[in-house]
């Protein structure tokens, strides 16, 4: 099993605080900061754009930013958010558009690959793109807002991704995202996710260095 990585997500901190946000994170000792990209489009909401991403790297933030395009054509987007600083840029399966052209243009950007999918996407709708990813983020709320309860019917998703994962001695991650606090982050670590997204519990935790560590130990 990989290690335990929690990904807290600038989406529900201060979004005039960004890079406060950041150095909080870090601060922790924490590795990752999610960062939700969102076009009005795909999901009925807008957030950041490359600028974000330029502007906390000028700040001076080393974190991984793990970048989760929700953009209805994320492959425009891939060159703006590497070159901004994203360290790995998570597209959707969802939209029509060349997954595969897409996610080798991530690579060849220097960025790790990931590809998302919706609560009511099938976990057969990423199988062709396996081999191109360094993660798969399984959707654990419908994507759009943060704060939002977790469904545990995408549960038997993340245990069919991990078969694969185990079955074909696949070298990737298994992201969820919405929803995650230590409850649902347990179940779902007890399914094969590695990789933890969490937004309103990880800024509502008082003891953001307990919230921490549960996760390391989970
Ligand atoms: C939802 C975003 C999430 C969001 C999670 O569309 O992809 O990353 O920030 O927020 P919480 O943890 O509050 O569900
Ligand atoms: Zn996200």
């Amino acid at each position: 099993m990989n290690e335990p990585i929690l990904a807290p997500s600038l989406l529900a901190g201060d979004h005039g605080a960004a890079a406060e946000s950041a150095a909080l994170v870090a601060g922790l000792g924490l590795k990752w900061l999610h960062v939700d990209i969102m076009d009005g489009h795909f999901v009925p909401n807008l957030s950041f754009g490359p600028a974000m991403v330029a502007a906390l790297r000028r700040h001076g933030s080393k974190l991984f930013f793990d970048t989760h395009l929700m953009l209805s054509e994320p492959q425009r987007y891939v060159e703006p958010f590497a070159k901004a600083g994203a360290s790995r840029i998570t597209i959707h399966v969802e939209p029509a558009y060349d997954h595969a052209a897409a996610l080798k243009a991530i690579r060849a950007h220097g960025c790790r690959t990931g590809i998302a999918l919706n609560p009511g996407t099938p976990a057969e709708a990423v199988e062709p793109f396996l081999g191109l990813v360094d993660l798969v983020l399984v959707m654990t709320v419908q994507p759009g807002f943060g704060g939002q309860a977790f469904r545990a019917d995408t549960l038997p998703k993340i245990a069919q991704v991990d078969r694969w994962r185990r079955d074909r001695g696949l070298d990737m991650r298994i992201e969820v995202d919405g929803g995650i606090d230590e409850a649902t982050g347990a179940l779902c670590r007890a399914r094969g996710a590695d990789t933890f997204v969490a937004g309103t519990s990880f800024f509502a935790a008082g003891d953001k260095a307990a919230f921490a560590a549960f996760f390391a130990r989970l």
